[in-house]
């Protein structure tokens, strides 16, 4: 995308979204090098299942009931949003897996649901995004924007403090 093609609102607020969750993996990085204890990995689960609840299931359901609809009918990219929803329901699982397993178990979790939140984002900016920018005129990506605020307006959806 260049900087002649003003991205809208709606989209830059999914990647205020995206560049926490990123900070999200590099924190889940950090505890797993560091300090890998089972007080802190549950300390660690914790945190990650409450962000997770808290901004980035709702983030996924923006996404999947405003986002991902409007673009079906605009983009040639069905492969593509079938598999980042495939995603969304793999991160779900994985941190609903958090809870009930051992310290080991935990530390696994949490490696797969970093990586997989990582290539996610990386796919939504790099691959979905672009196509906006490439493929959507001003107007229409001013109505794809229009159409995530909405939604995120009616989920009630902001950035959480990460811990
Ligand atoms: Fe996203
Ligand atoms: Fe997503």
């Amino acid at each position: 995308m260049t900087s002649s093609q003003p991205r809208a609102s709606g989209i830059d607020r999914l990647s205020a979204h995206h560049l926490h969750a990123l900070a999200v993996a590099v924190l889940i990085d950090r505890y797993l090098k560091v300090d890998p204890t089972p007080g802190r990995l549950a300390d660690l689960a914790g945190k990650v299942a409450g962000f997770a609840e808290k901004e980035l299931f709702p983030h996924f359901q923006v996404e999947e009931t405003a986002l991902f609809p409007a673009l079906r009918q605009v983009l040639d990219s069905d492969p593509l949003i079938d598999e980042l929803i495939a995603h969304h329901r793999n991160m779900e699982k994985l941190v609903g897996r958090l809870a009930g397993s051992s310290a080991q178990g935990r530390a696994s979790l949490l490696r797969q649901f970093g990586a997989s939140l990582r290539r996610h984002i990386r796919m939504e900016e790099v691959e979905l995004f672009r196509q906006i920018g490439a493929q959507l005129d001003e107007a229409g990506r001013e109505e794809l924007g229009r159409k995530v605020d909405e939604a995120a307006g009616a989920m009630g959806l902001t950035v959480h403090r990460l811990w």
